[in-house]
């Protein structure tokens, strides 16, 4: 796979941009795409404008655009969460068809979220697991759909579930760390909700392993194997910084502050990267302890 070039659409974002790095460090050639058809980003070769969607040349693709999820989800914003993810998508499908049979990328990952399963209590949710209800599950369930017909494309399309990606520059990790090191940090409501998470790194590792390993097709849980309840994640985070949690954030104050959002902070979902692990993936950080050890 030496010099093989690998779109990556969204290449300016927080994932985009430790992606961009790992595939070049790894040989590979990275056609960044954006909106703006240009920007900088180590790693990157050259730039395409993602309105374009020109693959031409291209062995994979990754798609990584999507909207943020976290400000109020008004009417508009709804429009920005849904074009910029199943819009996208299905824009990406029908470029693809309409190339020439031998000229398309062989492989496409494209960005999914744990959203999916909607608010699961304690299940055990492997990437077999149904559906949930709700208006990010619905989200997400449209997002995989736009895919479908690919595989007769001759293209293998693998969809990864991601969880909260932890990360220095990431929107999670830098606010978890700025409040908790205040002393702010608090648990979310009762707190027995399950928070699937992963190291910005393995969820890189894991997109070049689903470039590379070519039984993946589907849907993937992006996520770390060992899941951890809210109040264990606000304990163990506020221990490796050495700062106090003793705080609860009440349900109605996360609603009055985040709307609808708040209601997705208080529920959760128990996944399990099972497609990964059994494909022979390995986790260089499995569980929260090792990954915040490197964060902090
Ligand atoms: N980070 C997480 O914790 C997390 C969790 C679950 C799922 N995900 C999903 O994983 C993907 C990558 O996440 P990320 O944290 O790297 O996101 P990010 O930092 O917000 O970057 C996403 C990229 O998408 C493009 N984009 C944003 N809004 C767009 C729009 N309205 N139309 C077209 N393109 C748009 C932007 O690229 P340009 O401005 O260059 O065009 C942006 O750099 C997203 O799809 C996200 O939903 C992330």
């Amino acid at each position: 796979m030496e010099n093989a070039s690998i779109g990556v659409i969204g290449v300016t974002g927080f994932v985009g941009r430790y992606l961009a790095r790992s595939l070049a460090q790894k040989g590979y050639r990275v056609v960044g795409f954006s909106r703006a058809g240009k920007g900088v980003c180590e790693g990157v070769a050259e730039w395409r404008s993602s309105q374009d969607l020109d693959f031409s040349g291209l062995h994979g693709l990754v798609n990584l655009a999507g909207e943020r999820i976290d400000q109020r989800w008004t009417e508009a914003n709804r429009v920005k969460f849904a074009e910029s993810r199943v819009c996208i998508t299905q824009q990406i499908v029908k470029q693809l068809s309409a190339m020439e049979v031998g000229q398309r990328p062989k492989v496409w990952i494209n960005a999914s979220a744990v959203g999916f399963y909607g608010d699961r209590g304690d299940e055990l949710l492997p990437e077999s697991s149904t559906a949930g209800a709700g208006y990010l599950a619905d989200l997400c369930v449209d997002w995989e759909k736009a895919t479908a017909g690919v595989d007769q494309l001759g293209v293998r399309c693998v969809m990864v579930r991601i969880g909260m990606v932890l990360g220095r520059g990431g929107m999670a990790w830098d606010r978890l760390k700025r409040v908790f090191s205040l002393g702010g940090g608090a648990r979310l409501g009762s707190g027995r909700q399950w928070m699937p998470w992963i190291h910005v790194e393995d969820l890189v590792a894991g997109i070049i392993f689903s470039i590379e390993t070519q039984t993946l097709s589907g849907s993937v849980n992006g996520v770390a194997p060992h899941p951890e309840r809210n109040a264990d994640f606000t304990k163990k985070l506020a221990s490796a910084l050495r700062r106090p949690a003793i705080f609860v954030a009440p349900g109605f104050a996360l609603r009055l502050v985040f709307g609808e959002f708040g209601d997705f902070l208080l529920g959760g979902q128990r996944c399990v990267p099972h497609a990964w692990i059994h494909a022979g993936m390995s986790f260089r950080y499995p569980r929260l302890e090792d990954a915040l050890t490197d964060l902090v």
